[in-house]
């Protein structure tokens, strides 16, 4: 009996590794690979169909859409689909859609835009220039961003610490006492991150299991 406790412990260990382990670098996507991300105002098409393009792709956290554009296309980034429905930001609430602008007000002037996936699950683009007419004539996708590596410390700084009014002269401030915890876990920067934790505890589970057999 516990030796088969133990297996299946090992098991969830060796499981834990080898999900762990299926993604191995972050990926920057050309969007749209070679055709990049233009609308064609002659044709009143976008130059190719980025729902295909995304299809071929697998996106996780940390990877990097790359818009090879010009100032003629708009980059958005929505995480609520009523938003990429509708091809409008009008509506759009500014904690779930972003902008991504190049800085130019003149058209046709040639940009790039790195846009770093950071929420897993799905997420959309498109462009609202022309009133709409761009998105709604293709100029759009969504893709679902997996976990993989999770993101790397580059792109997952912690929000700062809240602001704590410093003690005035007369203030009689109690010594503050480390409650105890785990150093380890207080300092964002030494943290570890939550699939290594989750592997910690795995392994730790795990030996336990094999001790007790
Ligand atoms: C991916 O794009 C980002 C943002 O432009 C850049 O910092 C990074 O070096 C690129 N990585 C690779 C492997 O090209
Ligand atoms: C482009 O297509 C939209 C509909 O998607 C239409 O309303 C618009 O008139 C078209 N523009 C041109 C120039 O054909
Ligand atoms: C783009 O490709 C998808 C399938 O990959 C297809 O469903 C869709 O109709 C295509 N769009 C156009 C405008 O051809
Ligand atoms: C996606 O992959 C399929 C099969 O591998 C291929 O036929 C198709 O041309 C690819 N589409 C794009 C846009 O690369
Ligand atoms: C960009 O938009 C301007 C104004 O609508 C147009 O004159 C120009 O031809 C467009 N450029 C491209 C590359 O489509
Ligand atoms: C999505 O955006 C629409 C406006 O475009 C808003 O009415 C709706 O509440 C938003 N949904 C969520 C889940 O925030
Ligand atoms: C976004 O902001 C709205 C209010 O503007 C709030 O109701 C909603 O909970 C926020 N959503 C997130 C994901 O923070």
């Amino acid at each position: 009996m516990t030796v088969i406790n133990a297996l299946f412990s090992w098991t969830v260990v060796a499981l834990l590794i080898s999900t762990a382990a299926a993604a191995t670098e972050y990926t920057n996507h050309t969007v749209g690979g070679a055709a990049g991300w233009f609308f064609h105002t002659a044709t009143n098409t976008s130059v190719t169909n980025y729902t295909s393009w995304a299809a071929n792709q697998t996106f996780n956290l940390g990877d990097y859409l790359i818009f090879r554009t010009d100032t003629n296309e708009t980059v958005i980034q929505t995480f609520n689909e009523t938003t990429f429905q509708s091809c409008s930001t009008d509506d759009a609430s500014d904690n779930d859609t972003f902008h991504y602008y190049g800085g130019s007000t003149a058209f046709s002037k040639p940009h790039t835009i790195a846009v770093p996936l950071t929420e897993e699950g799905p997420n959309y683009f498109f462009s609202d220039a022309n009133d709409g007419i761009q998105c709604q004539n293709g100029l759009a996708f969504g893709i679902s961003v997996n976990h993989g590596l999770g993101l790397p410390p580059s792109l997952n700084q912690p929000p700062p610490s809240p602001f704590i009014e410093p003690p005035g002269p007369d203030a009689k401030s109690p010594p503050v006492k480390n409650a105890g915890g785990s150093p380890l876990l207080q300092n964002g920067a030494l943290s570890l991150g939550a699939d290594a934790r989750v592997v910690l505890c795995a392994l730790i589970f795990g030996a336990a299991a094999f001790l007790r057999s």
